[in-house]
C-alpha cells in the first residue's frame, strides 16, 4: 500500500475508532463484521484530500475495478460493512478494509451516491446503488457495500419551529410561533436572491423583489383584508393564516408582479426554469392545490438551499414531475387541522 496522507488519515481514523470501541469492551474486527449494516452517521469526513499522481493512477483502475464490480467477480476483501443507509446530502464515515490493498474506490451509480478516494460515501438522490473497492494492482481483488439513499423523514420540532430534512417548514399543516422574526430576509436568502436576479439579467430577464419578509402582524393584516373583501374560504386559497405564512421564514420571495397575469411572462417562463439553480424552488405550482393548499402562485419563490434545491430538482425529474411540491418531496401535509 502506497502510504498518502489519505492512507495515513483512514488509519489514524480507523485506530480512533479501534479504542473507542474497545474502550466499550468490544473486540473490534468481530464487533464490525458481525454488523451488516451501518446506519446514517450524518458526519462528514473532512480530511480526504488525495494527490495530483492518486487521482491520475485512480482513473486508470477506476473502469477495470468497476467492470469487476458488475461482473460480481470481487472478492478477497472484507469490510466493516457491507450495507448502508444514507440521507441525501449525508456523508457516511467510510467502512474499513480489514485487508492491505491499494485501494481504488467507486460507484455504481453517481447520481445515487458518490465515494470519495478514501471510502467516504455521500448520498446524492433516492435509489440504491454499489459502492466498491478494488486493489489497483489486482482489480478482482475488493468488496462491494449495498447502499440505499433515501430522504430524511426525521420532522424535528425546535422551539416550536419544524424543521424535515433540516428545512424549515411553514405550511398550513406547520406553523411557526408569533413571535418567530428574523428581522427581515435571511443573509442567504438575500445573497442567493440577488445572484438569482445577476443571473436573469445576463438573459435579459428583470427579477425584481415585490414581497419578501413578512411579519406575524403584517400577514395578519394582509389574510384580514382579503378575508373581508372575499370571504374566508376564498382567502385561504391564496393567503395564508398568520402565523402559516412561508413569508415569516424570512426565504420566501414574490416576485414582479403578484397576479395572474404573470402567469406564462417571459420572467415567470425564467423562473420555473432556473429559479433551482440558485437554490429556490417555485413552492406553489400549477395543479397541486390539493397538495399545497393555495392555488398557482408563478411569483413566489422559496429558499431552501443550493444543495436542497438540486436533489429536489433531480427529483422532480425522475418523477417527471415539472411541478413537483416541497410536500410531496418531504412526504409532508399541508391543510389547517
Ligand atoms: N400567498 C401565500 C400563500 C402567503 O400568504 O403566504
Ligand atoms: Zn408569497
Amino acid at each position: 500500500m502506497k502510504i498518502s496522507k489519505t492512507t495515513i488519515f483512514a488509519a489514524a481514523a480507523a485506530l480512533v475508532f479501534a479504542l473507542s470501541a474497545a474502550s466499550c469492551g468490544k473486540e473490534v474486527p468481530q464487533t464490525q463484521q458481525s454488523s451488516e449494516s451501518f446506519s446514517v452517521a450524518g458526519g462528514t469526513v473532512e480530511n480526504t484530500e488525495a494527490t495530483a499522481t492518486d487521482e491520475a493512477e485512480s482513473a486508470e483502475t477506476t473502469e477495470a475495478a468497476t467492470e469487476a464490480e458488475e461482473s460480481g467477480k470481487l472478492s478477497g476483501v472484507t469490510l466493516s460493512y457491507s450495507e448502508a443507509e444514507v440521507n441525501i446530502g449525508q456523508t457516511l464515515t467510510y467502512p474499513y478494509v480489514y485487508d492491505t490493498i491499494d485501494e481504488v474506490w467507486s460507484s455504481s451509480d453517481e447520481e445515487i451516491a458518490t465515494v470519495d478516494s478514501v471510502g467516504n460515501i455521500t448520498g446524492k438522490s433516492e435509489g440504491k446503488c454499489i459502492i466498491s473497492v478494488a486493489d489497483k494492482n489486482e482489480p478482482t481483488k475488493g468488496a462491494e457495500v449495498k447502499v440505499t439513499v433515501k430522504k430524511s423523514t426525521g420532522v424535528e420540532e425546535t422551539n416550536g419551529i419544524t424543521y424535515v430534512n433540516g428545512i424549515m417548514i411553514a405550511n398550513k399543516s406547520y406553523p411557526l410561533p408569533q413571535d418567530y422574526n428574523p428581522g427581515g430576509l435571511t443573509a442567504e436568502t438575500n445573497a442567493a436572491f440577488q445572484e438569482l436576479v445577476d443571473g436573469a439579467a445576463k438573459d435579459g430577464i428583470n427579477i425584481y423583489l415585490s414581497s419578501g419578509f413578512r411579519s406575524y402582524d403584517l400577514q395578519s393584516q394582509i389574510y384580514n383584508n382579503y378575508v373581508n373583501a372575499y370571504g374566508q374560504s376564498t382567502a385561504d386559497t391564496f393567503s395564508a393564516r398568520p402565523g402559516y405564512s412561508e413569508h415569516q421564514t424570512g426565504m420566501a420571495i414574490d416576485v414582479n408582479i403578484i397576479d395572474d397575469s404573470f402567469t406564462g411572462t417571459p420572467e415567470a417562463i425564467w423562473l420555473e426554469a432556473h429559479c433551482n439553480e440558485y437554490g429556490f424552488i417555485l413552492r406553489y405550482p400549477f395543479g397541486k392545490q390539493d397538495i399545497t393548499g393555495y392555488k398557482y402562485e408563478p411569483w413566489h419563490i422559496r429558499y431552501i438551499g443550493k444543495e436542497n434545491a438540486e436533489a429536489f430538482r433531480k427529483e422532480a425529474d425522475k418523477r417527471n414531475d415539472v411541478n413537483l411540491t416541497l410536500e410531496e418531496y418531504l412526504e409532508i401535509d399541508s391543510y389547517y387541522h
